[in-house]
């Protein structure tokens, strides 16, 4: 199966990565969010994003240009094409607002169309389940998208050989390396590197060490470009929160419990550099 027409559902700061990498790979693209701000911002950020890449000589003008006419902006799901043959949606992490889009675009794009989730956290398995469990899959992109090179592939517990060989080339075709993980609570990535902020923010809940100081250690210690507390605020401690919650769930095991700390930042609605204050401060 050849794929050419790909939709992105959420224009935000993963959707438009996504959007910008499939455009940039000659893909039409149909990028939609539900408010033309969103996919004003969204085109923005490419905007930028190419910029920064024509700075450093990775692209010319002329590419950052054919990039932009490459994606389509829209605002209702049904201006997708009937056949496009993946969509690739990264709206917020919430398991009902996704459900709900994938049982609208059932009916919208061709039954080959392959439906490919985002999600840090939320089970493929479950997500799969009411729509197209053979051609649904996880394609967890890391930020930011244009940069990074890993993509998880996670298979839910029905996709095809098909479904995943079809994600796996299309990954590699856009200049990734893709990683084959089932599906379980985390996947991989976020298993390992959640439990890691946490712990950080527990030893600064017990007065073991300061912020600056816990940062420190990691990056001259472990050699980490970045301190976990710092990470912490990069992600986002709401989003750091949702994710120790489905694995503490996921595994009802009491070594993911997020720490008192995280809990009370959150409520206080310091979410690190989205609200101006997590661990550290921002202007
Ligand atoms: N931010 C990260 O570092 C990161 C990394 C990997 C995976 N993810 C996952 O990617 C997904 C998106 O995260 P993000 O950080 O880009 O979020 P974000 O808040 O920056 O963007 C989400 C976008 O989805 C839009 N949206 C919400 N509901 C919609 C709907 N019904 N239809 C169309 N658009 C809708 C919002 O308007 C917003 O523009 C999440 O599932 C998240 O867990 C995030």
């Amino acid at each position: 199966m050849v794929i050419k027409n790909v939709a992105v559902i959420g224009a935000g700061t993963m959707g438009s990565g996504i959007a910008q990498v499939f455009a940039a790979n000659n893909f039409n693209v149909t990028l939609v969010d539900t408010e033309q701000t969103y996919l004003d911002k969204g085109i923005k950020t490419i905007s930028s994003s190419l910029d920064r890449l024509i700075k450093k000589n990775s692209i010319t003008a002329d590419q950052k240009d054919t990039t932009l006419k490459n994606i389509f902006t829209a605002t209702q799901l049904d201006s997708i094409p009937h056949d496009t043959g993946l969509v690739a949606e990264a709206i917020i992490e919430s398991k009902s607002a996704k459900l709900s889009i994938y049982n609208k675009l059932n009916d919208i794009v061709n039954q080959d169309c392959i439906f490919a989730s985002n999600t840090s956290s939320i089970s493929i398995t479950e997500l799969a389940a009411t729509t197209r469990p053979d051609r649904f899959i996880g394609m967890h992109f890391m930020n930011p998208v244009p940069m990074m090179q890993l993509v998880e592939i996670i298979r839910g517990y029905a996709t095809s050989d098909a479904t995943f060989d079809i994600i796996k080339q299309l990954s590699i075709s856009l200049g990734k390396t893709p990683v084959e993980v089932f599906d379980y609570p985390g996947f991989v990535a976020n298993r390992i590197l959640m439990p890691m902020i946490n712990e950080a923010i527990f030893a600064l809940f017990e007065g073991v060490a300061s912020a600056q100081d816990i940062d420190t250690v990691m990056k001259l210690g472990m050699n980490h470009p970045m301190g976990p507390l710092t990470l912490a605020d990069f992600i986002g401690l709401d989003v750091c929160l949702a994710i120790m919650e489905v694995l503490y769930d996921g595994f009802n095991d009491s070594k993911y419990r997020p720490c008192p700390l995280l809990k009370k930042m959150v409520a206080a609605g310091k979410l690190g550099r989205k609200s101006k204050e997590g661990f550290f401060k921002y202007d």
